[in-house]
């Protein structure tokens, strides 16, 4: 069946891959072979070969969930050891996906996100502190660098109530290298042939786990030992009981979803605003029109409402195309739950799996238009998307295992984009040129960008 599948003409031998660019970026490199290959396309690496779907027909083909599922593999079953059956890393059929999904699940409820708006609040306050302080000294900031700052403090402390004091602390918190240095591991086993070579870098996952755990454990000792805290993650995940078996989280399950959303919380919601504030940046007439937004919704009350974050449409269509263009999770596995054809062509057998590369879907111009990748976010306007092939657009994935994070996201980004609108005009380094990193997500690196009080912010 493979054999239908198109692929790169020359195969890349394994150490010129290996020593090669690719290795940095393989996503970019995959949207390259995308547009010379087509829709689905097929490439060798380490003498495994890996399927890629990116046109929409396809695409929407695979969210079916009656004939396909999530399929954890590659970067994530290399998670595993850090943090096993956890939401994310579950496989399908482990009880505790669903256990923890529905114990979960409202935790991010309507009111429960109304419960976080304060802290988000609060947390962006400490952002706006530091930035005005950069703003009246000229400086420029770095975007990635206080992004990340801000979404791990906003997801510790609603999720964990607990402070990382990224803001205040000139290095990186201990906890958040041992996190980046585990990702790193996983991302490095990935593209590795013989991991065995990487006898050092094992040992020193070994201990960034080993402090993970410890420091998550002292966390959760502490919650139980004050008798609770004021209904976030970590409370649920301590005091709920499945409202069907009456089951609960075990201690291990517990010390797995924390370091869980500490990741999944933070790094994607980062690079989505800084990408966001990159074209905001780059296109004044989108940015004036979105501030313009800000202060009719706002108006000059000194802290909106969380009721008032829904109410930015522009703001969110910003953020929306941002994760268009560069979805900060550039792609999922989907495998086949049975024997089954793919779009009517492609024989699958069960089990059989694909990436679908969400990147490279957002710019499928059958879809999205000759003009693909041009910032325009009247892309998302209601008439737009209403006339829009379905499952084009999955920033978030796709079905059962698709993101439970995704409102906590895009109102913690709304809101923060909202605010910085309001206080700053963002003025863009003349010299900066977008350059994306890959780890286990995207990010803009090195983006700087100049920043201007506005006079009448509040
Ligand atoms: C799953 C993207 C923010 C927690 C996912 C998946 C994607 C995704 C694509 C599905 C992965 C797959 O199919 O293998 C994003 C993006 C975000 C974001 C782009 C920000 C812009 C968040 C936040 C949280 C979170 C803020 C937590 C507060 C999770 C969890 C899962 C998940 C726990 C696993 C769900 C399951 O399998 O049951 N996310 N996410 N994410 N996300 Fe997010």
């Amino acid at each position: 069946e493979l054999r239908r599948i198109p692929h790169p003409p020359h195969r890349i031998p394994l150490l010129g891959d290996l020593l090669g660019a690719s290795r940095r970026t393989p996503l970019q490199d995959s949207l390259r072979y995308a547009r010379q290959l087509g829709p689905i396309f097929r490439r060798k690496a380490f003498g495994r070969e890996f399927v890629f779907v990116w046109g929409a027909e396809l695409a929407a083909d695979m969210a079916d969930e009656s004939r396909f599922a999530k399929h954890v593999g590659l970067g994530i079953a290399n998670l595993r050891p850090v943090v096993g059956d956890a939401l994310f890393t579950a496989y399908n059929h482990e009880p505790n996906w669903q256990l923890a999904h529905d114990v979960l699940a409202p935790g991010f409820s309507r009111e429960a996100m109304a419960a976080y708006h304060p802290m988000m609040l609060d947390v962006a306050g400490r952002l706006t502190a530091h930035w005005d302080g950069e703003a009246a000294a000229g400086r420029p900031v770095d975007v990635p660098g206080d992004m990340t700052k801000l979404t791990l403090e906003t997801i510790a402390r609603t999720g964990f109530g607990h402070d990382f004091g990224s803001f205040e602390r000139a290095r990186l918190h201990p906890f958040v290298t041992a996190m980046v240095g585990t990702l790193t591991y996983a991302q490095r086993l990935n593209t590795l042939p013989f991991p065995g070579l990487l006898r050092e870098a094992a040992r020193r996952n070994e201990a960034d786990i080993a402090y993970l755990n410890r420091t998550v454990d002292a966390l959760v000792h502490r919650r139980r030992a004050g008798g609770g805290g004021q209904g976030d993650l970590l409370d649920r995940m301590l005091d709920t009981a499945h409202p069907g078996t009456g089951e609960r989280l075990s201690v291990e399950n517990v010390r797995r979803q924390v370091i869980t959303f500490l990741v999944a919380g933070h790094e994607t919601t980062s690079g989505a605003l800084s990408f966001a504030l990159h074209y905001l940046s780059l296109n004044p007439g989108i940015a004036a029109r979105a501030r313009a937004e800000v202060d009719r919704v706002w108006g000059d009350t000194a802290v909106p409402g969380y009721d008032q974050v829904a109410k930015l449409r522009h703001v969110r269509r910003v953020l929306d195309e941002a994760l268009r263009l560069w979805p900060t999770a550039p792609g999922f596995a989907r495998e086949a739950r049975e024997d089954t054809v793919l779009g009517g062509e492609h024989p699958m057998r069960r089990g059989a799996w694909a990436l679908v590369l969400t990147a490279m879907l957002h710019r499928d111009p059958e879809v999205w238009g000759e003009d693909a990748e041009r910032f325009d976010p009247d892309r998302f306007d209601a008439a737009a998307v209403r006339g829009r092939a379905p499952h084009a657009f999955k920033p978030f994935g796709t079905g059962a295992r698709a993101c439970i994070g995704r409102q906590f996201a895009l109102h913690e980004a709304t809101l923060v984009l909202g605010l910085l609108l309001r206080r700053y005009d963002l003025r863009p380094d003349p010299a900066y040129r977008l350059r994306v990193t890959e780890r286990l997500t995207l990010m803009p690196e090195g983006l700087r960008m100049g920043l201007e009080r506005r006079a009448a912010a509040g």
